[in-house]
């Protein structure tokens, strides 16, 4: 028996990096043993910010499901969604959307960062982002949504959607609760947060070189100057992937040790970080090598899970045009004249 259906995505802005992977990624492949999980790669929602170079995204889309499947995203036992192919998902959200005031959406705290980050006009697109996830996660009435803090105003509207539907109309939607990760957020290369467009990032799909050469080049402690000199381990970004990536304790507290004491070069803490961090990615680089071998397996695994996924979503929706009273137009039959409609 399960705990209970979730629904979390990704926007498929690029390949995924290694704060994906801690972040959400490997949380997400453990999860799907105690829920039912619908993982759904948001393709509309890039469209709010970047809607003028839409021939980047579905090379991006195969990007981000060959990582998802290789970090353990199993179509076997989760359903993998495009977003753009359950147009269900507008359908909701066009509805949803009559039952939030447009104060309530500019106040949202992602739109005012946004709005002040592109310095542009604001789309009404942009605006109803949330409303659009709302839709996401509704359409498949789950009950869980897997997500990090930023989200977390996003899953508030969600549930306001949801009571103001269940109580104006019928009871049928869960009220979804978010579900925060605990992984700690990964500095990039340069301390400070991994982000893409900050070129700081470790991607899966890297080789062991070039994780090599990106471990050598990390941010260290900035005041050290000589091997010699002593070191402080906290904050210091090299020593929180050795944490986190290295399973060899001994060996990182003997470099913690040798750290602290100015006796050991930045260099060789890398050298060993970055062995330690190739083998952590090994069977997730095995298993990227499998699915890129494999012709045509992404695509065959979007198009099943997402015809899977349009199964739910269209009933869904026929209950809820049949609770607003919508159903009229779907061939269903005055009640009191017997005539159909169109
Ligand atoms: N807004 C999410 C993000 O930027 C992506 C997303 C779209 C999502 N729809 C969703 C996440 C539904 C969880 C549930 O990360």
């Amino acid at each position: 028996m399960k705990k209970g259906r979730i629904l979390t995505g990704h926007r498929p802005t690029g390949p995924r990096h290694l704060g994906h992977l801690v972040g959400t990624l490997e949380s997400w492949a453990r999860l799907q043993d105690e829920y039912e999980c619908y993982f759904l790669i948001a393709d509309w929602h890039v469209l709010t910010t970047d809607y003028s170079h839409t021939q980047r995204i579905q090379q991006n889309i195969r990007h981000v499901l060959t990582d998802w499947l290789a970090a353990g995203s199993d179509p076997e036992r989760s359903t993998i969604v495009l977003q753009s192919g359950v147009p269900e998902h507008a359908e909701l959200a066009l509805l949803l959307s009559m039952l939030v005031t447009v104060a309530r959406l500019e106040r949202v705290p992602t739109y005012k960062e946004q709005i002040q980050e592109l310095r542009l006009e604001p789309s009404l697109g942009l605006l109803a982002y949330p409303v659009l996830q709302a839709a996401d996660i509704l359409i498949y009435r789950a009950d869980t949504v897997p997500v990090g803090e930023d989200q977390m105003p996003h899953i508030e509207l969600s549930r306001e959607l949801a009571r103001r539907f269940n109580s104006l109309y019928r009871n049928i939607f869960p009220e979804p609760q978010g579900l925060l990760s605990t992984a700690p957020r990964l500095p990039g290369l340069d301390n400070r947060t991994m982000h893409a467009s900050w070129g700081n990032a470790i991607y899966l799909s890297d080789d062991r070189e070039a994780v090599r050469r990106k471990v050598l080049s990390m941010y260290t402690d900035p005041t050290r100057i000589h091997a010699t000199d002593p070191g402080h381990v906290e904050g210091n970004p090299v020593f929180a992937y050795h944490d986190l990536f290295n399973s060899d304790l001994h060996e990182v507290e003997e470099l913690k040790a040798r750290y602290r004491a100015g006796k050991v070069g930045d260099v060789e803490v890398k050298e060993r970080l970055a062995r330690a961090l190739n083998d952590y990615l090994e069977p997730l680089r095995q298993r990227r090598a499998e699915i890129v071998g494999r012709a045509h397996l992404v695509d065959d695994i979007l198009v099943q899970g997402t015809a899977r996924a349009r199964l739910l979503a269209r009933e869904t929706m026929e209950k809820v045009r049949e609770d607003m009273a919508l159903a009229y137009s779907r061939g269903a039959r005055y009640k009191s004249s017997g005539h159909q409609l169109g």
